[in-house]
Parts: C-alpha cells; sequence; structure tokens
C-alpha cells in the first residue's frame, strides 16, 4: 500500500516507508528522534476490556520493536452506537488504559466513529537516541535469532471464532494480552543488531524483512521454535486462517523447507500473530547475556536459528 506514497524528501525521516519497519522514525535534533505508529483491528476475543488490552499491547509493541520507549498514545475507536451497549466501548477503553499503565504511559486523546463494525487501537509516539534505532536492517551473518513468545496465536484465534475447544485458545489469550515492554527493553540496553516484533506477516514474513533489510541470509531449526500448547494439534486438522496460508505462498521465492518439515508446520511458522513476540538477531557473545537478563525479567527467549551469510533466503530444517 505504501508504495504509492511519493518519495520522502525530508532528511529527518530516519525511517520512512520503504523499508518495511514497525515504526516510522523522526530526528528532532542530534539526541532525540521520535517514533511513531498505529495500529488497530476488528475483535480477536469477544470480551471488550481484554480486546482492548490486546489492541492496546499490539500497537505498542511496534514502538518497543524499534528499540524505542514509548511517551503517550491516542485511542482510535470505531463502534456501532446504538446497536451494542455503549458501555462496551467504554469496557475496550479501560482495558487499553490498564495496558498503557503497564507500559508507563497514557491515552491522552483520540477520535472514535459510528460504524458497524467494532475496531479498535491506539496511535502511539515514542523516543529514541538516533544512533540507537533498532531496524530491519541491522543483522549481520552470524547473530543468533531469538524469539520470545511461542506461534499459533492466530490459529488459535481461528480456533475460538469456530467455537473448537483448545488449550491454546486460554494460551493465546496469555500471550496476546503479554506486553512486549521487558522484551523490548533488554533488547534496546543489549544493543541487538535487529529487532522486530511478529504479527501479520507471521516469523516468516518478519524474519524475510530482517532478511531482506540486511542482506543475508536465515537459518531456522523448526524443532527449536516454541508453540503454544495444543496448536499443533489444530494446524494439524487444518484450522489455519486463510491470511497464514497466505503469508507462506506468497513467500515461497525466497523459502527453502527440507522434506521433514510437515505442512502444518509450515502453516504455524507462516501464522499471522496478534502482539506476537519480539524476534532479534542477537550477537552471538552477547546471547547468554541477553537470554539471561530476558530471565530476569520474566520473559523467555528462545534461540531459532541464525543470519547466515550470502542470498536472502530461509532455510528451515
Ligand atoms: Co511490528
Ligand atoms: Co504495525
Amino acid at each position: 500500500m505504501l508504495r504509492h506514497l511519493p518519495p520522502i524528501r525530508d532528511p529527518n525521516v530516519l525511517v520512512g516507508p520503504g523499508g518495511r519497519d514497525d515504526a516510522a522514525v523522526y530526528r528532532l535534533s542530534k539526541d532525540v528522534a521520535l517514533v511513531a505508529t498505529t495500529d488497530f483491528f476488528t475483535p480477536v476475543v469477544d470480551d471488550p476490556f481484554l480486546f482492548g488490552r490486546i489492541a492496546a499491547a499490539n500497537a505498542l509493541s511496534d514502538v518497543w520493536a524499534m528499540g524505542a520507549r514509548p511517551l503517550f498514545a491516542l485511542s482510535l475507536a470505531s463502534f456501532p452506537i446504538g446497536k451494542l451497549p455503549i458501555e462496551q466501548l467504554g469496557r475496550i477503553i479501560a482495558g487499553a488504559a490498564q495496558a498503557c499503565a503497564e507500559a508507563g504511559i497514557d491515552i491522552v486523546g483520540g477520535h472514535s466513529i459510528d460504524d458497524p463494525e467494532p475496531k479498535f487501537g491506539l496511535a502511539v509516539t515514542g523516543t529514541v537516541r538516533p544512533g540507537r534505532v533498532l531496524s530491519n536492517a541491522g543483522g549481520k551473518a552470524g547473530d543468533v535469532l531469538v524469539l520470545t513468545k511461542p506461534l499459533g496465536i492466530g490459529i488459535a484465534t481461528t480456533a475460538l471464532k469456530r467455537g473448537l475447544a483448545s488449550p491454546a485458545i486460554d494460551a493465546a489469550i496469555e500471550q496476546m494480552s503479554t506486553l512486549n515492554r521487558a522484551a523490548g527493553e533488554v533488547c534496546a540496553e543489549a544493543r541487538v543488531h535487529a529487532l522486530t516484533d511478529v504479527t501479520g506477516f507471521g516469523l516468516l514474513g518478519h524474519l524475510w524483512n530482517i532478511v531482506e533489510g540486511s542482506g543475508v541470509g536465515a537459518r531456522i531449526r523448526a524443532a527449536d521454535v516454541p508453540l503454544l500448547e495444543g496448536v499443533e494439534r489444530l494446524a494439524q486438522d487444518g484450522v489455519v486462517p486463510g491470511g497464514s496460508k497466505r503469508n507462506l505462498t506468497d513467500l515461497v521465492h525466497c523459502l527453502r523447507f527440507a522434506d521433514e518439515v510437515p505442512d502444518w508446520m509450515r502453516w504455524i511458522l507462516a501464522d499471522a500473530q496478534t502482539n506476537g513476540g519480539l524476534l532479534a538477531a542477537v550477537p552471538p557473545r552477547r546471547l547468554k547475556g541477553v537470554l539471561a537478563t530476558l530471565e530476569a525479567r520474566g520473559v523467555r527467549g528462545w534461540p531459532i536459528g541464525k543470519l547466515v551469510a550470502g542470498g536472502c533466503e530461509i532455510e528451515v530444517r
């Protein structure tokens, strides 16, 4: 979509629409840059409070994925006024406010419209030192790829929509509600080489952004990738959102799978996540320290593969 924009001329735009990054970065002075991002979507869960919390946590994530710290947020709401009780919108906003409080920021304003389908999200503004931006372009061959949440959220929410029972549903709700704050702060402090969050394009799609942005290849070990409990079974039963299958199709030109990697695992690797984990390219000598610091902050980091020299290709075995 953004390729329809005219080229950016302002030299203070440090990260713009061309680089497939998580947020835009605008230099205010040699020491300070603003980070701006927005995200909103239709409900992924029935409970309005939880939906607001998840939508806010998801929008905030793109600030942490740039190595930045959020300053404040504006809310964006669509709501079918007169068709659903307006108290539900209040619950959505209360859930978002709870997530923002955990992020250490306030919601300072916003805009809402009457719309047949509810939608909610935030526009978040943050700050970062211009030299400390963690983009998709900084990865180097040899970096270890670390993922901070298990995969399968899109598959689990599809199961929820279809009224299926699976332990993956509760596990997904817990992961979606968990802020990426601690993970982002640890990665920023450790100066990892590249950082992104795994959302709509799935692990493989967001990894592709790092691979292409950094001009390296990647090698993933499927057996090392963490999965939500129960998601393997759902994927084997074909409970996979169309968007996740499309993610995989869109990437065929740059993927090389070992024959042993089954189709259901390929879908999970491409599964669209809502507020998924951070994916970091960590220089090997800092890996132990990063994993230990994450753990001290209550976050598990899973090494799932590495960046390798050579062509832009993702190999999965
Ligand atoms: Co992102
Ligand atoms: Co986004």
